[in-house]
């Protein structure tokens, strides 16, 4: 028997729903495939923040440092500025555990249907590699004469070779072992950002040279966003700036049917610390609450924890017992055209993996 001690924090919004739906399943899985879950919840998040006027208490992360990893739903309330939440819980989590990789695969799955007329499941099958601790999230900056008229702002970007260099090589160890096309493509713009992303793409010539049995590709942003609407079968692994690589990741979600199919890991490959499972999406304040939330990005974010931990088959059951539910299409919530709640797609992933 094996036994992961696992922080939770369901955060906000629909993210306290489809948590639960996610620790059903692993509890299911655990059942199936003799692992032990000590699962710790932590009440962090914005109802923490609005009773103690902080997200998490002064010691909240380095009690995190202990778990085999971190499992959480999302953070954001409507009342309470984005920056102040955010900056607040999860950025401080990712930076303070070097979890500099954030990986976020894209499937078109049997069953699902994209809103790209004629893709077909399969056609789409991408990872988008995004750096995570650095970049446009580096949150170096300032305001001079604040409140005043002449007041000024300053946010600057953070771009190192060695956080430059340390992604980019991931992107294409992940293409090696994808083993499909082997294709990286670099997401760019250094038409108008002449330091960071000249370094960056000088970087990913360097960096691809060590991997010449790699096709390459350099694109630029804006560009990438409409090859991801007109062609987004030509992507394999794309490797992306914090700012351009959570941008990339909403259309990515979206040509792939929701982001309620969306998974995400935050990883910290050298293990400085726990890494965080934590499904692309936001707190979703237009459906939280009622039961609408889909929980299969949770769940699949659940599966990536499970291969992370070593548990490659409870990951496979995992995985398969959702994509049964999604190709069977009867229990489904609205997001993929269906009328079913949160908790009874759940439990249909909980039978299936129980049936599997
Ligand atoms: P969002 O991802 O919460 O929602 C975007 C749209 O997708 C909404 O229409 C929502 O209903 C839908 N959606 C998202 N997840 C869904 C699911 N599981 N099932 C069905 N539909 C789903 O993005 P937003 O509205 O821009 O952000 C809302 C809040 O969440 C903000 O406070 C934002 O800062 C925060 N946020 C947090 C995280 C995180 O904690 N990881 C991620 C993104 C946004
Ligand atoms: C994500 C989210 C976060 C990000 C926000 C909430 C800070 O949008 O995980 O995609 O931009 O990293
Ligand atoms: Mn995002």
């Amino acid at each position: 028997m094996n036994e992961y001690k696992i922080a939770v924090i369901r955060g906000d919004g629909i993210g306290k729903e489809v948590v639960g739906e996610g620790l059903k399943a692993l509890e299911a899985v655990g059942s199936r495939e003799k692992i032990a879950w000590g699962f710790t919840e932590f009440p962090w998040g914005s109802d923490y923040y609005l009773e103690h006027g902080e997200m998490l208490p002064e010691d909240g992360v380095d009690r995190l440092a202990g778990f085999d990893a971190i499992f959480l739903g999302a953070v954001g309330h409507p009342e309470i500025q984005d920056h102040v939440t955010l900056n607040g819980l999860l950025l401080p989590i990712r930076r303070t555990f070097d979890q500099y990789v954030c990986e976020r695969p894209s499937t078109l799955y049997p069953g699902v249907e994209s809103p790209l007329a004629g893709k077909k499941a399969g056609d789409i099958d991408l990872v988008v590699v995004r750096e995570n601790t650095e970049g446009e999230y580096a949150n170096v900056g300032g305001f001079q004469y604040e409140g005043f008229p002449e007041e000024v702002a300053v946010q600057t970007a953070v771009f190192t070779r060695r956080g430059t260099e340390r992604i980019i090589a991931y992107a294409f160890e992940l293409a090696k072992e994808r083993g499909k096309a082997g294709r990286v493509t670099s997401i760019t713009k250094s038409n108008a950002l002449g330091y960071g992303m000249a370094l960056w793409d000088r970087t990913f010539e360097a960096v691809s040279e060590r991997y010449p049995e790699i096709e390459t590709d350099s694109m630029l942003i804006d560009r990438a966003c409409m090859e991801m609407i007109r062609a987004p079968e030509q992507f394999d692994v794309l490797v992306a700036s914090n700012l351009f690589g959570d941008i990339i990741t909403d259309v990515s979600a979206m040509v792939t049917g929701s982001m309620g199919l969306a998974q995400s890991a935050n990883l910290s490959p050298e293990r400085v610390g726990p890494s965080m499972f934590e499904p692309t999406h936001g707190t979703a304040p237009d459906i939280a609450g009622k039961g609408l939330a889909n929980p299969m990005a949770q769940i699949l974010t659940g599966a990536m924890m499970l291969r992370h931990l070593g548990e490659g088959a409870a990951a496979d059951r995992l995985e398969q017992a959702t994509l049964q539910v999604l190709a069977q299409g009867e229990i489904l919530t609205a997001d993929l055209g269906g009328s079913s709640s949160t908790s009874s797609v759940g439990d249909a992933i909980v039978s299936a993996v129980l049936s599997g």
